[in-house]
């Protein structure tokens, strides 16, 4: 049987004697600014496409093919079914102005049926969309048919599956054929999908689907191939597995540490896995844990990685400890071992990997002793501590209020499902809808007391931090947050697409905005910059925000440079045209902001600076 090292190993070598430069993975901290991790092969690949940079320049060929470490944070809460991951490998090749449809896919043939031996279940095709322009892909059909899949294995499919891009504002798309082969469990899983980039999109997924920018599809610079196939489902085809927890990427490193002792759910066991791999890789990329952007996604993996070590070394409450402690680093080191072959980068960091996380570990332990004293003291008292109700009501515990829960959660960062599983377990019950109400409650109230304490998009502050201040400052500063949006987009209109926010921070009496760019800001651009903006301010444009999940919002250009502490669901605010649907900002924000952009008045910069190296500041008020 194939192990997934000799499966790595094979896809390169077979596109390297293909004709490809093998091209090592870049890391899963990526340079494009409108992503938070590296999600995809391209993503390396991007300036090749868009003739940016020249492939025959820097790789010698117009076509490359990686093992690329990826990671998708929206499938965090699935981790621990059959087969979703966080961290995944993902084959690619790539090719840029070089071979398009009949190569692409007859490569992707061969690998799959000659060099893996795979039966393939069917494939897709594009059906084509009118209003856009791009007409059904016959030409992929026919290339199949000759290649013996027959008709009614080529099923035609739409946008939402088989088109692919723009990423980001703008970028290059295309339509896509996708492969689905047999796991071992005899079902379909789609092994690998082969773009097309034919076209460039000059702006967002949203705007191309619903024709709303009136912009049109344009030749892309240089057209070409991106594929991606995930190894881990390739693995569960070829070692014939029913779950990718039993491919050797997993059971060989973490067999032992994923094992759930009788009682303990064995989703555990796998999240587990999940989370140490996807952490290791992390750290050794230079990801830290912290409550900002990505050190927040590490951090939330280590976290639950621990409490689950917790639960399978049966330390789930105020234990020694030192059970877990020494599981996490006994499946640290044979995951370094294990990866450590095709990347080095984690032997050489697997010191900071197992301090990194021991020190979070530590860290989060007391936390959750802290957590757990209030919850006994609570249940000792009978319940209730702001009621009062002194165990008449309830027999130890009966309930453990949204109230006093919220507070426990607040107070220590204590987990929520903790808390359940500790009433689970004395057969109380968990206020989950007053959990939720308080939850909304302090939200609210943080959304505009964040605004006037830290300068807006201040969503996901912990709601501690926070101080309330009066109405009509709160107003004020609202203002000011829009008109920092705009400023945002009129840098970004005058300057081009590379300002890239560094931060920002609003006061009651002035915004100040810093982002990335290489040069003073000329007067006469600043004057440009401040005259975009009033003509905007004029402009009456409607506010709007929405709720989606990140990759989604990413997918529709929504700019988010700021590195949030980062949720599952994200705000996005528009600032559009309602007349013309016309978007002239749309950015990952908590709000508030004003509904119509005539509420911010008049805008004026004050000053522009350098505060660092490629980092400029600029103050602006607004009229009181
Ligand atoms: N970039 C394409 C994907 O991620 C291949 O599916």
């Amino acid at each position: 049987m194939l192990t997934s090292a000799d499966i790595r190993k094979k896809f390169l070598e077979f596109f390297e004697r293909n004709g490809h430069t093998v091209v090592k993975s870049s890391s899963l901290i990526p340079d494009d600014p409108s992503v938070l991790l590296t999600t995809a092969g391209m993503q390396q690949f991007k300036k090749y496409y868009t003739g940016e940079l020249d492939a025959m320049k820097d790789f010698g060929t117009r076509s490359t093919a990686t093992c690329q470490k990826s990671f998708r944070t929206s499938d965090i809460d699935e981790v621990g079914d059959e087969r979703h991951l966080t961290f995944f490998e993902m084959l690619g090749n790539f090719s840029f102005g070089g071979y398009f449809k009949k190569e692409a896919i007859t490569y992707a043939y061969d690998f799959l049926t000659k060099e893996m031996g795979l039966a393939i279940s069917y494939v897709t095709i594009f059906e084509g969309k009118d209003d856009i322009g791009v007409p059904k892909d016959e030409e992929s059909r026919v290339i199949w048919q000759g290649l013996g899949i027959p008709d009614s294995k080529i099923i035609e499919q739409g946008m939402e599956d088989v088109f692919w891009g723009p990423t980001g504002s703008e970028g290059p798309c295309g339509p896509t054929t996708e492969i689905y082969c047999k796991n071992g469990a005899g079902q379909d899983i789609e092994v690998w999908n082969i773009v097309f980039n034919q076209f460039f999109f000059p702006a967002s997924r949203e705007d191309l689907e619903s024709g709303a920018s009136g912009k049109k599809l344009e030749p892309l610079k240089t057209p070409g191939v991106d594929t991606g196939m995930g190894l881990e489902r390739l693995v569960m085809c070829a070692q014939q597995t029913s779950n990718i927890f039993e491919t050797d990427l997993f059971k060989k490193p973490f067999g032992a540490f994923m094992a759930a002792p009788s009682g303990v759910d064995a989703k555990s066991g796998r999240v587990f896995a999940d989370h140490v791999r996807a952490a290791m890789f992390l750290i050794a990329d230079g990801v830290r844990p912290s409550n900002k952007g990505t050190g927040y996604v590490l951090r939330r993996l280590m976290r639950r990685g621990i409490m689950h070590a917790r639960q399978l070394t049966g330390e789930n409450e105020t234990g020694g400890n030192s059970l877990s402690a020494g599981h996490i680093r006994l499946a640290l080191e044979s995951g370094i071992n294990f990866y450590g072959e095709a990347y080095s980068e984690l032997q050489i960091n697997k010191g900071n990997i197992l301090e990194v996380f021991e020190e979070e570990r530590e860290k989060f332990v007391k936390t959750l002793d802290s957590g757990f004293r209030e919850l006994n003291r609570l249940h000792r008292a009978g319940g209730h501590m702001e009621s009062g109700a002194g165990g008449g009501e309830y027999k130890m515990f009966g309930e453990l209020s949204g109230k006093d829960a919220f507070r426990i959660y607040q107070s220590f960062g204590f987990p929520r499902e903790v808390m359940k599983d500790y009433c689970e377990e004395r057969g109380a019950r968990f206020d989950d809808k007053g959990f939720e109400e308080e939850f909304r409650k302090h939200q609210d109230l943080s959304k505009a007391g964040a605004v006037a304490k830290f300068g807006g998009h201040g969503l996901y502050m912990k709601t501690g931090e926070v101080t309330i201040r009066d109405a009509s400052e709160v107003e004020k500063v609202t203002r000011l947050h829009t008109a920092t949006h705009l400023l945002h987009a009129g840098l970004r209109a005058v300057l081009g697409p590379e300002v890239r926010q560094d931060g920002s921070d609003i006061t009651i009496e002035r915004t100040r905005f810093d982002f990335r760019f290489p040069r003073k800001v000329t007067s006469e651009e600043l004057v440009k910059v401040e005259e975009w903006v009033n003509q905007i301010i004029q402009k009456d444009l409607k506010v709007e925000w929405k709720e989606t999940d990140y990759e989604s919002a990413v997918k529709e250009g929504a700019l988010g440079f700021f590195r949030e502490r980062y949720p599952e669901r994200v705000k996005v605010y528009s600032m559009f045209e309602e007349k013309s649907g016309e978007f002239y900002s749309k950015e990952f924000c908590g709000g508030p902001h004003v509904t119509h952009t005539a509420e911010v008045g008049k805008f004026k910069i004050l000053k522009e600076e350098a505060v660092g190296a490629g980092v400029r500041r600029i103050r602006g008020i607004i009229e009181p």
